[in-house]
């Protein structure tokens, strides 16, 4: 699908994945983002790179303010509060909402996670591998509602014949956010970095490669739904980055303990992206020197 003079609503536009595909999506967009914006400074930055923002609260499921008249959606919108109340109504009910207002759209991305693979030991997850609770000591409702939010985007393209493609993402970052940011930051602080023991390896997909999946992904959106890894081939692991960002940093060797209790490897089967679009733009090693240069200590 080309995205040049279309509509397009994101929700989720201020996270860590949001902001530099609403910029992008509106160099040749019209981009709507929507969220409660409680950041002030989240929101001027958007409105700067050409982005309209409505101000919505998904837990309190009003969407009379947001425009109906859209010809994609792209839902980001998360929130892990551990409320199982709010983070179901946020993360999965509002999908609902969100597709019955925007039924007319030609196509709906729905963003899910890695995080819905029940932990296998580090093999490769395939899009029809079990479900569980990937991330239940660090973050207890995530995964179920992030399960949860698929179902019901399942249900939303049948009831609503709105094409649609669940993208379960893993693990984004880029130049200015992401999982290994916290990890610099931690290590120049002296702290130690917990990792899971088998292995604690992962697919990092950059920004860039994001924005150029979103497209490809829309493509894909069908009634049923299509559901789709959505991650960069490369698998790293969290002690292999820490080190390489030492060495970028200068700021001594990652202090890498064991634990049971931190995130579980998630290793995506690339095939169905890579076969979408094989070229990515950014390996790990480019992004994650970008991301230190980004961050001078
Ligand atoms: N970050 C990761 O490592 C990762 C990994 C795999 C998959 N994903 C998926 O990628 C997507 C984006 O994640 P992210 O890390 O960018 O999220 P994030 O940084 O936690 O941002 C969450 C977004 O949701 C909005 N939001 C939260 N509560 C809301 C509410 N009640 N009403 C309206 N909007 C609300 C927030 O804006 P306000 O607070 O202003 O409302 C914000 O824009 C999610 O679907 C996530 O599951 C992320």
């Amino acid at each position: 699908m080309e995205l040049r003079n279309k509509t397009i609503a994101v929700t989720g536009p201020t996270g860590m994945v949001g902001p530099p595909l609403c910029k992008s999506l509106a160099a040749d967009n019209r981009v709507i983002a929507l969220a409660r914006f409680s950041d002030p400074d989240a929101r001027a930055d958007l409105e700067a790179g050409g982005v309209e923002c409505v101000a919505v609260d998904f837990a309190a499921a009003d969407f009379s303010a947001v425009p109906r008249d859209v010809d994609v959606v792209v839902n980001l919108a998360v929130v892990k509060t551990g409320d199982w109340k709010t983070d179901l109504a946020v993360c999965s009910e509002a999908a609902g909402h969100l597709m019955s207002h925007f039924r007319d759209a030609e196509a709906f991305l729905h963003c899910s996670s890695g995080a819905v693979y029940k932990p296998n030991g580090g093999r490769p997850f395939a899009e029809d591998s079990p479900h569980g609770d990937h991330h239940a000591h660090m973050m207890p409702t995530y995964s179920i509602a992030k399960i949860a939010g698929e179902s019901v985007a399942r249900f939303g393209a049948l009831e609503f014949g709105l094409p649609t493609v669940i993208a379960r993402l893993n693990v984004p970052y880029g130049d200015a956010a992401g999982w290994p940011l916290f990890h610099l930051l931690m290590m120049r602080a002296g702290m130690d970095i917990e990792v899971h023991p088998d292995g604690a390896r992962y697919n990092l997909i950059h920004d860039a490669d994001i924005a150029a999946d979103v497209p490809v992904l829309l493509d894909q959106a069908s009634v049923p739904a299509t559901t789709l890894n959505w991650a960069s081939p490369g698998l790293v692991s969290v002690a292999e980055w820490c080190d390489y960002m030492a060495e970028i940093d200068g700021c001594g060797p990652p202090k890498i303990v064991e634990s049971d209790t931190a995130i579980p490897s998630t290793v995506m089967d690339t095939g169905r992206i890579q076969a979408l679009r094989p070229d990515r733009l950014v390996g790990w090693r480019d992004g994650i020197r970008r991301l230190v240069e980004n961050h001078p200590a």
